[in-house]
This record gives C-alpha cells, sequence and structure tokens, in this order.
C-alpha cells in the first residue's frame, strides 16, 4: 500500500520545503506538489508539523555482555524505543571479548540483532586486541558479505577491552589501508585504574567515585593522544561520546588544524550533569553512572550544543547500554563494579530539539543534519538514509514542533526502570514514524513485529570520510635526500686496534 504525507514541510539538512510526499513499497518515490496519486493511497495530514528524516543513531549497545550483565535493552525492546522516538536506524557496536576473534563476535551480532529488530541497524566493530589475524579479519569485514566500514577502539576499561598505544596505532593504520573510520573512547584507562584503588582504599565506594576516578583531564589527554595519533597514521577519526568541553577542545583544535575528526555528543551529556553522582540516594546516583562520565561542570550541556551548532562536534547519538536499578546494584559496596550505561535511544530526537531548536541554538536543517544525516553521510549510506528525496528509504518522521511531552520512566519504552531524562518536558514529538514505508508508531501505539527491521551492509572508502585524507596521502611520501658519501667515506675513523 501507498501513503501520501500532505501539507507538511519538508526538512532536509539543506532546505526546508512546503511538500507532500509519495511513499510506495518502502521507497520515496515522489516530493512536490500535483503529481499523480495511485489508488488505495492512505493519506496523513501533516499540516502544522514537519516531515523528518528518520533519526539515525550511530552509537547504541543493545543487549550487551559487559560488566557481567547484560544490558536490558535488547534488539527488540531497544529499536522498539528507538521507533517511539522518531529513530529509524540503529549503529550498533559488535564488542568481542578478549578471547573472541572479530568475525566470531559478528556472527554473534548478526544472531541476535536479526530476528529481533524493529528498525533498521549497521554494525561498527570494537577492536579488543591485536595479531595479524585480526587485521586480516578487519579486511574481511569490509567486504560486501559481512558490510562493516567503522572500527572502535578503546583506550579506557583496562584489562577488558582497552587497547595500549601502540595496538591503537597499528589498528589506525589498518583503517586507514581498508578505508575504514577509526573510532575511538577516548579517556586514559591506565590512570583511571589506579585513580579508582586510591579511591576505594581512601573508603570512597559510592557513584561519587565513579566520577572521581575519571576526571575530565582524562578524556581530554586521551582525546588528544586520538587525535595526534590518528594524524600520524593519516586516518579518519570519530571520537564516541565527548562528555567533556576539554575532549570538544581538543577536537575542535585538530579540525581548525585540518584533521579528519568528527565529534559525538551524546542525549545523556547534552542534558544532564554530573551533580547527580553526589545524589544521597545510591540508586539515584548510580543511574547516571556511564562512561566517560557526565561531567560536574553544569554549563557543559550548553557547551556541547553550541559546539553542535556551529560544526565543531558533528553528530549525537546515545550510547544507549541500559541496565536495571538491580544491574546497577552489583555495585553497591564499589563503584567499579557499577555496570556502565544509560538510556537515551528513545528520547534522543526530543532532547536535542528541546536544546538544540526550541532554545533558540539550531534551525530545523541542522536538527536534522546532527540527528541523522550526517550519520548517514560518514558510514557511506547516504542519501540512501537520512534524506527525503526520491529513491532514498521511506524512514521518515511526522515531528510536532509546538506539542510537549514530558518524558519518564513509566511510559518510556525502554526495558530499563529508570530514565535519566526523568521528568523533563520536552517540546517536539514524533507523532508518527514511518520506517521503510510502514507506519510503525503512531498515536501512542508501537506497530511492527520483531524482524521488521533490516541489515543495512555499509562499504568502506566512504568519499565524506576520506576524500581529503586521499589526497593528503600524496603529500606524505618519505623523503630521502640523496647525498654523495664518497668524500666522507675517506675520512673514516680507523678502526681501533
Ligand atoms: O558507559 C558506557 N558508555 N557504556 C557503554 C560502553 C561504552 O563505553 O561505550
Ligand atoms: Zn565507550
Ligand atoms: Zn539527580
Ligand atoms: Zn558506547
Amino acid at each position: 500500500m501507498s501513503l501520501l504525507i500532505q501539507n507538511g514541510i519538508v526538512v532536509n539538512d539543506d532546505f526546508m520545503v512546503k511538500a507532500d510526499v509519495l511513499i510506495e513499497n518502502g521507497t520515496i518515490r515522489e516530493v512536490g506538489k500535483d503529481f499523480p496519486i495511485p489508488e488505495n493511497t492512505r493519506v496523513i495530514d501533516a499540516t502544522n508539523r514537519l516531515i523528518l528524516p528518520g533519526g539515525i543513531d550511530p552509537h547504541t549497545h543493545m543487549q550487551l555482555p559487559f560488566m557481567g550483565q547484560v544490558a536490558v535493552d535488547d534488539f527488540y525492546a531497544g529499536t522498539r524505543a528507538a521507533l517511539a522516538g522518531g529513530t529509524t536506524m540503529i549503529v550498533d557496536f559488535v564488542i568481542p571479548s578478549k578471547d573472541s576473534t572479530p568475525l566470531e563476535a559478528y556472527s554473534l551480532w548478526r544472531n541476535w540483532a536479526d530476528p529481533k529488530v524493529c528498525c533498521d541497524y549497521a554494525l561498527s566493530m570494537a577492536i579488543t586486541t591485536w595479531n595479524d589475524k585480526v587485521a586480516e579479519e578487519m579486511q574481511l569485514l569490509t567486504t560486501p558479505e559481512y558490510g562493516i566500514n567503522s572500527f572502535k577502539f578503546f583506550l579506557a576499561y583496562k584489562n577488558v577491552f582497552m587497547v595500549r598505544d601502540g595496538e591503537f596505532f597499528q589498528g589506525l593504520k589498518q583503517c586507514a589501508k581498508i578505508g575504514a573510520l577509526a573510532r575511538v573512547h577516548a579517556e586514559n584507562g591506565d590512570v583511571i585504574a589506579e585513580k579508582q584503588q586510591e579511591l576505594l582504599q581512601l573508603g570512597v565506594t559510592g557513584p561519587e567515585g565513579h566520577t572521581q576516578s575519571r576526571q575530565e583531564e582524562l578524556e581530554a589527554e586521551a582525546t588528544n593522544r586520538a587525535c595526534t595519533l590518528a594524524g600520524q597514521a593519516n586516518c579518519p577519526l570519530y571520537v564516541v561520546h565527548v562528555m567533556s568541553k576539554g575532549a570538544a577542545k581538543a577536537i575542535a583544535a585538530h579540525r581548525q588544524k585540518g584533521y579528519v575528526v568528527f565529534g559525538e555528543p551524546i542525549a545523556a551529556g547534552l542534558a544532564c550533569d554530573g551533580r547527580h553522582y553526589y545524589n544521597e540516594d545510591w540508586s539515584h546516583a548510580a543511574a547516571y553512572v556511564l562512561s566517560p562520565p557526565l561531567s560536574r561542570d553544569p554549563n557543559t550541556p550548553e557547551t556541547l550544543m553550541d559546539l553542535l551548532s556551529c560544526n565543531q562536534l558533528n553528530l549525537t547519538a546515545t550510547d544507549n547500554c541500559t541496565f536495571t536499578c538491580s544491574q546497577k546494584r552489583m555495585g553497591l559496596n564499589d563503584f567499579t563494579k557499577i555496570p556502565n550505561g544509560v538510556n537515551g535511544v528513545e528520547d534522543r530526537m526530543s532532547v536535542v530539539w528541546e536544546k538544540g531548536v526550541h532554545a533558540g541554538k539550531i534551525d530545523p536543517m541542522r536538527f536534522v543534519a546532527i540527528t541523522s544525516s550526517t550519520a548517514a553521510r560518514i558510514f557511506n549510506m547516504y542519501p540512501r538514509k537520512g534524506r527525503i528525496q526520491p529513491g532514498s528509504d521511506a524512514d521518515l518522521v511526522v515531528w510536532n514542533p509546538n506539542a510537549t511531552r514530558v518524558i519518564s520512566s513509566k511510559t518510556h519504552h525502554h526495558a530499563c526502570d529508570f530514565n535519566i531524562f526523568e521528568g523533563m518536558e520536552v517540546h517536539g514529538v514524533p507523532e508518527i514514524t514511518i520506517c521503510r514505508g510502514k507506519v510503525v508508531w503512531e498515536n501512542g501505539e508501537l506497530n511492527v513485529d520483531a524482524g521488521w527491521g533490516r541489515f543495512i551492509p555499509v562499504a568502506p572508502n566512504c568519499d565524506y570520510v576520506f576524500g581529503a585524507v586521499k589526497a593528503r596521502q600524496k603529500h606524505l611520501q618519505p623523503i630521502s635526500v640523496k647525498r654523495n658519501l664518497t668524500s666522507l667515506d675517506n675520512n673514516l675513523i680507523p678502526p681501533q686496534s
């Protein structure tokens, strides 16, 4: 059945226009006025509404096994929550344990996700150990059979996922060689491990220890180091979950020097700050534990939004990785054992609208850029995703910019029992979500089956990411100076007898 969305304002990242949108067989057929309408077309009236490309969340961890627990939003609950919030695609991370290979972990994730996903998804691969086999498998994973074009390196989580600088640098060089984007979790894992022990020995065992063991300087230092190493490898870099002003400043400084670096703040960091860690209610404080932690500087969320508005930071994600209050209680007597992660995938669009558009910092086109199109461009799925034009996938949101809602765990679609945005009133409500041509969210109801979503394979060597890098490579050939050494030969120091 075809769908016609009438009377709305179509918003892309570079223009807004009053136009109708015709959808057939999961694809956008027409955008404009007065085109022929097939019989049996369902008409949706979008008067006083915006029609946006569906959100793309480029950073989630559905059902991630982590810190002795499994994230409670699995690929079903998590992608339903996404659709209810106007997000029609996620990029989830495969994270191999230290004793499994990337290819093994890839199969595991596909088997988990394919039968359950309700929205489309792509995968990004974490590299948690380094050897020749890993390098070979990275190459294989970028072939069409596997469809991966980005790899993430953890500079934190010592002895779990962390790689050393030498390994990271090898990984960056391999990414550059195979045309893949490198992504990084930037914190200094060695220093954090020491600080954690110092704090525990001093009797600081609660969630306040989490923020004190992971000072912002350690995020800024690692971000600066990651940018520097990526530059040395001539590899484009994507810094995930930028949480502090120092880290954002390091990215901006490198961008100003011409480095290809992208910075991704997350919904949590745009709306919450680290004062929660000092809450006297343990469960409340523990619910906000994620890494890097929320900034204790209450001005940071606004600064991150300012940097998004001027493209010093480039797109938004969520790092959705949820645990219940009872799972968080694993760390009741030791903050280092609190499973790290928070919600976001359902509320990101509304939170970014509230803090960005409603606050007067960005226009709806920039909103589309930082919630959808830039992710599509970076991960090489544009304009199939992230754009409203004939031929693109019919992933759309009918967005009411004037409606409000109050975020609450009582009404959210996550599987967790806490919402870090609890009580926040947001302007901007996704009234209808359409995923590959199907109305999956309407009148506050989800109508989608497990497995409706599709795996979207993505190709390497994306021009948006590698264009400048390839050109630069030509100027980076090593220089060798030809010298005549014969005259020096005559003056060689005679061997000692
Ligand atoms: O605390 C977080 N961020 N949990 C998810 C894993 C990660 O570091 O991205
Ligand atoms: Zn991370
Ligand atoms: Zn609080
Ligand atoms: Zn993450």
